[in-house]
């Protein structure tokens, strides 16, 4: 696999061409990236670092353009990182952008193929949509989230799908009720369903794996534990599938939804989490104090790395 890692610094190299609040916290990122535009295929991600001595995390590749050479990253702000990342202006540029890294998904012709997004999961699973169509399935959509602003891609993912149907929590657009009660709805509607992909929140896939399994109808997860290299090389990413251990960044990010341990997943999900919380009030803190590009002392763009995640464990 050839990937491109090249290091450079804020001015040249990895340019953000565009960026855009797409739904609150939600920002759609367009990065000059020539080599992964061309060479990416759906289900694949990228390591982001936002600036020298910061940490990498991994994102997926939610579209590209290889004539311009941009790829689209869409990316819900959570913590310390996705926060730099807002700061970041158009016409400024990423230390270092890594991919495409992943496996491909594996797209054939199954014939009627369900794709749900859960949240920020529309965003990595509006180009496995795209593959589906492009190789001859029948693709349904389900967007899915807790209410209408959280929604992004409607069009987007009605361009790549034959049929769309939005379900919110509260009912505020679409139907009310959850990724699981879109697909009971389609079972009855389409009778055989022949595959779905599911990605977004862990319990969504959880029920969505659960419910599949009880109708016999082969399902594809795209799994988000924590990454350090994202290269095979750290362990950090480890998961347990059919009471196998697998590495998230090369055997995956897609797995057997109905193979997955997730309760594993949700643990190891969280085990940095009191950190994380600690480094996010720090930076929310000097953000306010109108202190935002230097944190700790340092620098924004010379961030604290985050050392609990450095190294094997
Ligand atoms: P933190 O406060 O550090 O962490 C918040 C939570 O994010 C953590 O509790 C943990 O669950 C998760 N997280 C933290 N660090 C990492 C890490 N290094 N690797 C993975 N998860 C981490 N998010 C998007 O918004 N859009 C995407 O397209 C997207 N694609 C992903 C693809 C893959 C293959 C994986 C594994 C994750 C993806 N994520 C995506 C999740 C994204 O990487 C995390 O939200 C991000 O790393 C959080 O960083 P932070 O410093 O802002 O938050
Ligand atoms: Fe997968 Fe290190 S992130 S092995
Ligand atoms: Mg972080």
């Amino acid at each position: 696999m050839t990937i491109e890692a090249e290091r450079v610094g804020t001015r040249a190299g990895f340019e953000l061409v565009e960026r855009a609040e797409i739904a609150p916290n939600v920002t759609l990122y367009r990065i000059r990236a020539p080599f992964i535009a061309s060479s990416r295929k759906a289900g694949q991600f990228v390591m982001v670092r936002v600036c020298e001595g910061g940490e990498r995390i991994p994102l997926t590749i939610a579209d590209g353009d290889p004539a311009e050479g941009t790829i689209t990253l869409v990316v819900q702000q959570v913590g310390t990182t996705t926060a730099r990342m807002a700061q970041v202006q158009v016409g400024e540029s990423f230390s270092d952008v890594v991919g495409p890294l992943g496996s491909a998904t594996h797209v054939d012709s199954y014939g009627t193929v369900v794709c749900v997004g859960g949240g920020i999961g529309i965003a990595p699973v509006h180009p496995i949509a795209q593959a589906m169509k492009a190789a001859g399935n029948r693709v349904i959509s389900v967007l899915a989230a807790r209410n209408t602003g959280l929604l992004f891609f409607r069009e987007e993912m009605r361009r790549a799908s034959d049929d769309l149907r939005i379900w919110t929590d509260d009912g505020s657009e679409g139907k009310k009720g959850l990724a699981t009660h879109a697909i009971s709805e389609l079972v009855e509607e389409y009778g055989k369903l022949d595959k779905v992909v599911a990605i977004g929140p862990v319990p969504m896939m959880k029920f969505v794996s659960k419910l599949t399994a009880e109708l016999g109808i082969p399902t594809l997860v795209s799994l988000n534990p924590v990454m350090v290299d994202g290269t095979g090389m750290c362990g950090g990413c480890r998961v347990r599938v059919g009471g196998r251990t697998q590495f998230v960044c090369v055997d995956g990010p897609e797995f057997d939804g109905h193979q997955v341990d997730y309760d594993e997943l949700m643990r190891r999900q969280a085990l940095y989490k009191e950190h994380e919380c600690a480094s996010y009030a720090r930076f929310q803190k000097a953000d306010m104090a109108g202190t935002s590009a230097s944190l700790d002392g340092r620098s924004l763009r010379q961030p604290e790395a985050d050392p609990q995640k450095e190294g094997p464990r």
